[in-house]
């Protein structure tokens, strides 16, 4: 049976900040961004978007083309949380009005929970093949100001409809993993912000790569050549070359440079300019790649390389569905990014510093554009509106 990924969509705020402006600000050389981490734009989230408004507006379109009673659970793949008790999916859930016969449970170890919720979500239909899960992967990546992860925030969500029979791509058993006791990036309770030990953890990454892909290969029996499309976690962008690199290299495989350029840059498409969305950056770039390849991928395999500091990695593999190009949502997509509004830092920190859940009550200003935002905070309870 082929399970995997029937629909997919993604969703990012309303404003974005230019690392043009950020470098003007810094007093840095812009390149040291274009160039040095391959990075243009952060999406950035006004205060009444969090990860369930984003969420919802990922979600949404994918609930107009299906009987959305139909859901039998969503899982939600965070590190942005809302709630320490209650999961950001069962806001979701309220928000988007889903039959009460459903399961709802929220996901976390870092960047690499919206993997973990797509392999547990395969495992749910191949164990009954009447499920249809809905996978949500939401973050907004946020660093302490004047920090070097201040350049590599943006936020994101990806929502997947994961079935029997996918229209998209049928993830293949067999995948390697890696998980190791590290201090790489964190963010204790009490912290809004991510710590980071920014060299440590691109270091980090590339032995996680190493030691998932050796996993991986002695699981499956692949090697690289039986793969034609390879998505990376993609903190920037820079990161992906950099672990392409390193595979090239521990596959013994020499490419040219067209032939690095073809396997890497359609998938960094939409991550240049959106910026690090920790959990939905992977498949952030899975949507870069549909979008922005212009061949037909029918047939063809995908590689995915989940990341997540602390640290948990794993490497697994799908198979691109014949007509997949049929259900895909590109023109969404690019209108999202396109119709952001730029920021400048001044305005940036506004909202930086505006965003304070800790309150026991506040209507916020309307700056999200919808269809969904957080309206406010009364008695300690978050509510949401729908535009
Ligand atoms: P930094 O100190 O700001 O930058 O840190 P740098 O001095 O290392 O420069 C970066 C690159 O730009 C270097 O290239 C420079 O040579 C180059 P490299 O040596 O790396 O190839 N450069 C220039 N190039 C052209 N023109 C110039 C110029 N100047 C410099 N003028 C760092 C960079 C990535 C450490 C920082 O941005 C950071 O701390 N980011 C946050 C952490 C991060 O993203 N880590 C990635 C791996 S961990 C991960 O992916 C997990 C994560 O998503 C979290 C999760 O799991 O939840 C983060």
């Amino acid at each position: 049976m082929n399970v995997g990924i029937d629909l997919i969509h993604f969703s990012t705020s309303d404003y974005y900040l230019g690392l043009d402006a950020f470098a003007e600000e810094k007093n840095i050389d812009v390149d040291k961004f274009y160039i040095g981490i391959g990075q243009e734009k952060m999406s950035i989230a006004p205060p009444d978007e969090d990860v369930v408004s984003l969420a919802a507006k990922a979600a949404a379109p994918i609930l107009e083309q299906i009987d959305k009673n139909s859901i039998t659970a969503i899982l939600f793949a965070t590190e942005s949380g809302v709630d320490q008790s209650k999961s950001a999916g069962v806001f979701l859930h309220g928000l988007l009005n889903l039959s009460s016969r459903c399961r709802v449970i929220e996901f976390k170890h870092a960047c690499y929970s919206g993997a973990a919720a797509l392999q547990m979500a395969t495992t749910m239909v191949r164990a009954n093949p009447k499920e249809k899960v809905l996978v949500i992967a939401a973050d907004i990546a946020k660093y302490d100001v004047d920090t070097s992860g201040e350049a590599t925030q943006g936020c994101g969500a990806v929502a997947m409809l994961v079935t029997e029979s996918p229209r998209i791509i049928a993830i293949e058993p067999g995948s390697g993993y890696h998980t190791e006791d590290v201090m790489d990036f964190w963010r204790p309770n009490q912290r809004k912000t991510a710590l980071v030990d920014g060299k440590y953890s691109t270091k980090v990454y590339l032995h996680s790569l190493k030691q998932a892909w050796q996993h991986f290969t002695e699981e499956t029996g692949r090697t690289f050549d039986d793969i034609q499309h390879f998505c990376y976690h993609i903190p920037f962008t820079k990161m992906a070359d950099k672990a392409h690199q390193t595979l090239a290299k521990v596959a013994k495989v020499k490419l040219s440079p067209q032939e690095f350029k073809a396997q890497t840059l359609p998938s960094q498409v939409y991550n240049r300019i959106v910026g690090n969305s920790y959990s939905a950056s992977l498949f952030v770039g899975f949507c870069s790649l549909l979008d922005n390849l212009n061949e037909n991928m029918a047939n063809r395999r995908v590689s995915f390389f989940s990341y997540g500091s602390g640290c948990v990695a794993e490497f697994f593999t799908g198979l691109m569905q014949p007509g997949y190009e049929k259900v895909l949502m590109s023109t969404s997509h690019r209108k999202q990014i396109e119709q952001r509004h730029p920021l400048t830092y001044a305005e940036y920190l506004a909202f930086y510093h505006e965003v304070d859940d800790e309150v026991e009550n506040i209507e916020f200003e309307r700056h999200n554009k919808g269809p969904y935002r957080l309206a406010g905070i009364k008695d300690h309870k978050r509510y949401y509106q729908t535009l």
